[in-house]
């Protein structure tokens, strides 16, 4: 993809974003949905950890205005060559190691591309911007994807997250996004790069890997294999629909303030045993023959488990007019129907990499 697109990419100097991660479950539905609204051409770089797709990008392999480069957020001179050849507007950094539990397992890799990797991009990012002439300096904007799970954990009668909470992050997935989040917050501080930071609560849709909740949920359910429900179920996410999110994205890249962080969520919080059940309630009303409740296996709780998440969103909802689109149920909906008609993504998925994930979580 990559070489064929970059004589028509080179010329729109500065009508181009930067998308890092855009191979990844939010990325992806990110890209497609920016070029369906006619944004401008974007430069995907994306490492293809086991995480990245290009299966979810197979919709748009032969659109000229996206430009794949596969590479490492880290790689320094990479970073330099694409900034100095596409002098993006923007930079919108998805790219990251996001699973709790295998960040449990191996830090190394999340302390390697939250952390240093993020390091390296705003540092390469700086170094450019500062050389840019007066007006596209001002209206350069780089905007940080993060997570409500820097906040720690709620009890069940505390206030939601708001943008002045506390940091106190419970897991190395959280410790390292809230490191690459302080890093971004200083970088503004220090050298006035106009950043943006996006904390947002749990996602959900389609294209998202199945070792997260709800994808292997109705994996599992589509399989008739055990859905193991950690601890005592009554765990609280809030969750919000992956084209929210992208929209909250767009918003905040528009208007969003430098140096502002905004929090984004779907006021949609549930147990999740209540999830696992209302995936039950929808599988069984598209495929009849297909009795998943009786699948729901409670095993050993997550080590440090966070007890719950909540998102107060009203900042970008009064400031930026953001609100979400989807209801948990419809969204819910959109999800499954979309896993049961794209058998063959899932399979391009569900490899010996993921099998072994599997086993070595589940056994
Ligand atoms: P994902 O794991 O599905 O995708 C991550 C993508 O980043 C993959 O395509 C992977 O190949 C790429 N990547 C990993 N390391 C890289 C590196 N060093 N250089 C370049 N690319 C690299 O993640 P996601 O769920 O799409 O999350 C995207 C972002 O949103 C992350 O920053 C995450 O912290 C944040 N976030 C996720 C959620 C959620 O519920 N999934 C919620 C809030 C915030
Ligand atoms: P997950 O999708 O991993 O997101 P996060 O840990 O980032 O919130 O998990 C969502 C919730 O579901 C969390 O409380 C852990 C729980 N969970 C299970 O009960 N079973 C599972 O197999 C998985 C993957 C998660």
């Amino acid at each position: 993809m990559a070489n064929a697109k970059l004589a028509g990419a080179k010329s729109l100097a500065h009508q181009m974003i930067l998308v890092t991660g855009g191979a990844g479950f939010i990325g992806a539905n990110f890209v497609l949905d920016w070029l369906a609204r006619a944004g401008e051409p974007l430069v995907n770089l994306d490492k293809l950890t086991y995480a990245g797709n290009l299966t979810s990008l197979a919709s748009i392999a032969t659109d000229a205005r996206h430009l794949f480069v596969r590479g490492d957020i880290g790689d320094a001179g990479l970073v330099r060559s694409l900034l100095e050849r596409h002098r993006p507007r923007a930079i919108v950094n998805f790219a990251a190691e996001t699973h709790v539990d295998r960040s449990i397992h191996g830090p190394g890799d999340f302390i390697q591309t939250n952390v240093v990797g993020t390091f390296a991009l705003l540092d390469c990012i700086r170094a450019w911007w500062r050389e840019l002439p007066p007006t596209a300096r001002d209206a350069f904007r780089f905007l940080h994807v993060s997570t409500d799970e820097v906040y720690g954990s709620l009890g069940p009668g505390d206030p939601p997250f708001s943008e002045t909470t506390a940091y106190a992050p419970n897991s190395p997935y959280a410790a390292s996004k809230g490191s690459s989040d302080h890093l971004v917050r200083a970088y503004h501080h220090t050298y006035g790069l106009p950043t943006l930071t996006t904390n947002c609560s749990n996602n959900y849709g389609p294209r998202q890997f199945p070792e997260k909740l709800i994808p292997l949920m109705i994996v599992n359910a589509l399989e008739g294999r055990p859905l193991p429900v950690y601890g005592d179920g009554r765990n609280v996410r809030d969750w919000l629909y992956v084209g929210d999110h992208a929209s909250a994205v767009r918003t905040v890249l528009e208007k969003g303030r430098p140096g502002e962080t905004y929090n984004v969520g779907g006021n949609a919080e549930m147990a999740n045993i209540d999830v696992v059940r209302t995936i039950c309630r929808v599988v069984h009303a598209r495929r009849p023959e297909l009795d998943c409740e009786r699948l729901v296996t409670f095993v050993k709780d997550r080590p440090g488990h966070d007890r719950r998440y909540a998102i107060d969103a009203s900042k970008i909802r009064r400031e930026l007019g953001w609100t979400p689109s989807e209801t948990f149920e419809s969204g819910l909906r959109r999800t499954i129907d979309w896993y049961l008609d794209n058998g063959d993504w899932l399979a391009s998925v569900q490899n010996a990499e993921y099998r072994k994930w599997v086993d070595l979580q589940y056994a």
